[in-house]
């Protein structure tokens, strides 16, 4: 199992709520990131489960992907800030998904609310590349920035879909 860094959240929900507060990351704010994102494939995929729509499953399956690969710029972010190697966990070694996760309703209006927290990504580590005095480390935030808000507009052309 990967560790939880000294102090941070405990559960999924808290270590979101706490990453969300943050203008600039610490090091160890920014292996919390690692841990949500890595947990965001699991979560989209098994929101993708809920639905019998191939499109909007494939939609979702394609957002999942890419926050693994979100996951794995932090932790280049973290190598290039402090030398440290942090991967990215498989959702086995993943302390967030041990248990019980949330899973988002796969309904259109479910959808749009995850779409909001999707475009709040964005803005978040736009922040965080903003404060960041390490150009390498700000340019992969900053790639993981404009993904969130791919994945705001996907997440609004499923609901669309389920309507559809
Ligand atoms: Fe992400
Ligand atoms: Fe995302």
């Amino acid at each position: 199992m990967t560790p939880i860094p000294n102090g941070a959240p405990q559960t999924l929900g808290e270590a979101f709520a706490h990453i969300n507060a943050l203008s600039a990351p610490s090091v160890d704010d920014l292996k919390v990131m690692v841990l949500i994102e890595a947990a965001g494939q699991t979560l989209y995929e098994a929101s993708a489960e809920g639905s019998d729509h191939e499109e909007v499953k494939a939609l979702l399956i394609e957002n999942g992907h890419e926050e693994m690969k979100h996951a794995r710029r932090v932790s280049a972010a973290i190598k290039i800030l402090s030398g440290e190697d942090f991967p990215a966990p498989t959702a086995d070694e993943n302390p967030y998904l041990t248990g019980d996760f949330p899973r988002a309703t796969l309904t259109a209006e479910g959808l749009r609310k995850t779409a909001e927290t999707e475009f709040a990504g964005d803005k978040l580590y736009t922040t965080w590349a903003d404060n960041m005095s390490n150009p390498e480390a700000a340019a992969l935030l900053r790639l993981n920035a404009g993904e969130e808000s791919d994945h705001g507009n996907r997440l609004l052309k499923a609901a669309a879909l389920l309507e559809a």
